[in-house]
């Protein structure tokens, strides 16, 4: 079976005043469809960076990403927009939810964007906020909404369009660690319910309990870590 997600030869290099640093040095990742796998390492190592490649927001120098029959950095910037809109859901540390409308508008943008009929969408928003325990928050604004509320809305909007990929940046990071636990349930609940491909970067010990394989990027490589090690 191949991957869902494969990644090969994956190179950035960012200028920094005149000096060029090279964050990926050909990054190689294969992701199985419905597995969750968990990718560590220090600030500045280029996890971020990583995850904006798969999903298309940042363009590499050199490789190439795979995703199901798509060759993603073959894409125009516009393709990989209208890509990432229909096959990708991202989780932020930071949740970014577009403060001005509701939570119920919040999750309903996506199908907006992918011309869902609206009937349809409103009841799969309205499932999906019953599914993360927040059905009587529709009508609020996200700034009413605790930060582990907001995570939870977040997730939801990352599942609403039914997304191949789901891409998490330290989703549990400002969280303290029992809402960070729940919010990290909800994945768990959520996802692999859902038999959804999840790539998570984190700092958390209890995500990697959860994953299926656990990576850490270092020197601009990826290297497999035994989940077993304590650390
Ligand atoms: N757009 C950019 N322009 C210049 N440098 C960048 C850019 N994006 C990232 N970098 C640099 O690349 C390196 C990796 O950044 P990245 O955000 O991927 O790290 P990270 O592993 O996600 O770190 P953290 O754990 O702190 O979030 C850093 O040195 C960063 O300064
Ligand atoms: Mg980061």
């Amino acid at each position: 079976m191949s991957a869902l997600l494969e990644v090969r030869g994956l190179t950035r290099a960012f200028l920094e005043g005149e000096r060029k640093r090279v964050v990926l040095q050909g990054v190689d990742l294969d992701v199985e469809a419905g597995s969750c796998v968990a990718l560590l390492g220090r600030s500045g190592s280029g996890k971020s960076t990583v995850l904006n490649l798969i999903g298309g927001i940042d363009r590499p120098d050199a490789g190439q990403v795979r995703i199901a029959d798509t060759d993603v950095t073959a894409l125009s910037e516009r393709e990989r927009t209208l890509f990432r809109r229909r096959h990708i859901g991202f989780v932020y540390q930071a949740y970014n939810l577009i403060p001005t409308l509701t939570v119920e508008e919040n999750l309903l943008l996506p199908l907006e964007l992918n011309a869902r009929p609206p009937d349809q969408a409103k009841d799969t928003v309205a499932d999906l906020l019953a599914a993360v325990g927040l059905a009587d928050r529709a009508a609020a604004f996200p700034d009413r909404l605790s930060g582990g509320e907001q995570q939870r809305v977040a997730i939801a909007r990352a599942l609403v369009h039914e997304p191949m990929l789901v891409l998490a940046d330290e989703p549990t990071g400002t969280l303290d660690a029992d809402t960070g636990r729940q919010v990290l349930a909800l994945f768990d609940r959520l996802l692999r319910a859902r038999g959804k491909t999840l790539l998570l970067v984190t700092h958390s010990r209890e995500v990697t309990r959860l994953a299926d394989r656990v990576l850490t990027l270092e020197d601009g490589h990826l290297h497999s870590r035994a989940k077993e090690v304590v650390w």
